[in-house]
C-alpha cells in the first residue's frame, strides 16, 4: 500500500479537455472541406490498426464498418463521443455481457492504440462521406419534436428520475448555447467517481477514485490524502453518478436524441 500526502496530487495531473472544443471538433471536422489526402496515421493509430485486425475485425469488420457479428463502429455514438478512450475503453475491457461483445483482454496501452485507430478511422470516414457526419450536426439536432422529447424525458429516458425541468434543469437552455447543451447532455462534465475500499485488515477508506485498473486502485480521501493498493489486495466498490448517462448513450436512437434535445431547448 502507498500513502502520499495531499500536496502530491500533482503527480496525477488530470487533463480535462474542454467539452465545448471537443464538440465543435466533432461538429466541424467534416466541414473543413474534403481533404486532398487522408489524415496522417499516427504511430499509435498504426499499432492500433494491427491490434484491431487481430482482436476486433472479426466482428466489427476490417475497417470498423461492421459485420453480421458486430455493429458499425463508425456510426456509434460511443466512438463519436469518446475522448481519449473514456467511452471506448470500458466497453473493450468489460464487454457487453449477453449482447455479443466479449471483454477483450488486451493491455491498457493496446486499448489506447485501438482508440487512436478508431478516431483516425472516423476522421477518415467523415472526410470521405461528409454527408454522413452531418447526421450529428446541430442543425439536424434542432429538428426534434419537443413534445415527444418531453414524453421521453418522463418515460423511457428515465431523465425525470434524476432531473426536474423546474429544478436543476430550469433555464438550462439559457445557461448553455445549443452546442454546449448538447455536449453536456450527451456527456456531462466529469463528475468524480467515489470508491469504498475495504483493506485486508478490514479498515474502510472512502474517497474520490483517482485511478483503477486490473493491477491497482487509488483514491483521495476526504482529508486529501492519496492512498493506493494492489487491486488484488483489497475489496472495493465504485459509485459512478454518471453511469446512467453512459448507459443511456447506448439506448438513444437518433430520433430520441433530437426530441429530448428539442425539449431541453424549451427550458428557457
Ligand atoms: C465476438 C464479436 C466481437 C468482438 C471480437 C469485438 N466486438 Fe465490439 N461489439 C460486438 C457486438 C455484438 C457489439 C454490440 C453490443 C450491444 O449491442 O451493446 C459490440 C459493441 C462494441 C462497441 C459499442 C458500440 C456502441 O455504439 O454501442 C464498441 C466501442 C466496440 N464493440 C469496440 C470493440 C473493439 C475496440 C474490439 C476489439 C478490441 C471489439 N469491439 C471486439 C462484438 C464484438
Ligand atoms: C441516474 C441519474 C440520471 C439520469 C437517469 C439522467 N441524468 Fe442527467 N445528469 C445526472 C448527473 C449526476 C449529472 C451531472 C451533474 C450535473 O451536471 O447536474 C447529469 C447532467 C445532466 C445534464 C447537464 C446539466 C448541467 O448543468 O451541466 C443534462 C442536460 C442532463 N443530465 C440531461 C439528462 C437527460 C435529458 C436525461 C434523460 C435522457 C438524463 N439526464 C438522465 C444524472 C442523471
Amino acid at each position: 500500500m502507498l500513502v502520499l500526502p495531499p500536496n502530491s496530487g500533482k503527480l496525477f495531473p488530470r487533463v480535462r479537455t474542454g467539452i465545448r472544443i471537443a464538440l465543435l471538433l466533432v461538429l466541424y471536422t467534416p466541414l473543413r472541406g474534403i481533404a486532398d489526402d487522408n489524415p496522417p496515421q499516427s504511430e499509435a493509430a498504426r499499432r492500433g490498426h494491427a491490434q484491431f485486425s487481430q482482436s476486433c475485425a472479426f466482428c466489427h469488420g476490417a475497417n470498423g464498418a461492421g459485420t453480421t457479428e458486430g455493429p458499425n463502429l463508425l456510426r456509434s455514438g460511443v466512438v463519436r463521443h469518446d475522448q481519449n478512450g473514456n467511452l471506448i475503453a470500458p466497453v473493450v475491457r468489460d464487454g457487453r455481457p449477453g449482447k455479443g461483445m466479449p471483454a477483450v483482454h488486451i493491455t491498457d496501452s493496446q486499448i489506447a492504440d485501438v482508440v487512436a485507430f478508431l478516431h483516425w478511422r472516423l476522421d477518415d470516414a467523415d472526410r470521405a462521406t461528409p454527408a454522413d457526419a452531418h447526421d450529428s450536426s446541430l442543425q439536424h439536432l434542432l429538428t426534434g419534436n419537443a413534445d415527444a422529447g418531453k414524453a421521453f424525458f418522463n418515460g423511457a429516458g428515465r431523465c425525470s428520475h434524476c432531473h426536474s425541468p423546474s429544478g436543476d434543469l430550469a433555464g438550462i437552455a439559457t445557461k448553455y448555447a445549443p452546442a454546449d447543451l448538447q455536449a453536456r447532455f450527451l456527456y456531462p462534465a466529469d463528475v468524480p467517481k467515489t470508491a469504498s475500499i475495504t483493506t485486508p485488515s478490514g479498515a474502510q477508506v472512502t474517497g474520490q477514485l483517482l485511478y483503477q485498473d486490473e493491477f491497482s486502485i487509488a483514491v483521495k480521501d476526504r482529508e486529501g490524502w492519496y492512498h493506493s493498493w494492489a487491486s488484488s489486495e483489497v475489496k472495493f466498490q465504485i459509485q459512478d453518478p454518471l453511469v446512467a448517462h453512459l448507459e443511456l448513450l447506448h439506448e438513444y436512437t437518433p430520433a430520441s436524441v433530437h426530441d429530448v434535445f428539442a425539449y431541453l431547448e424549451t427550458l428557457k
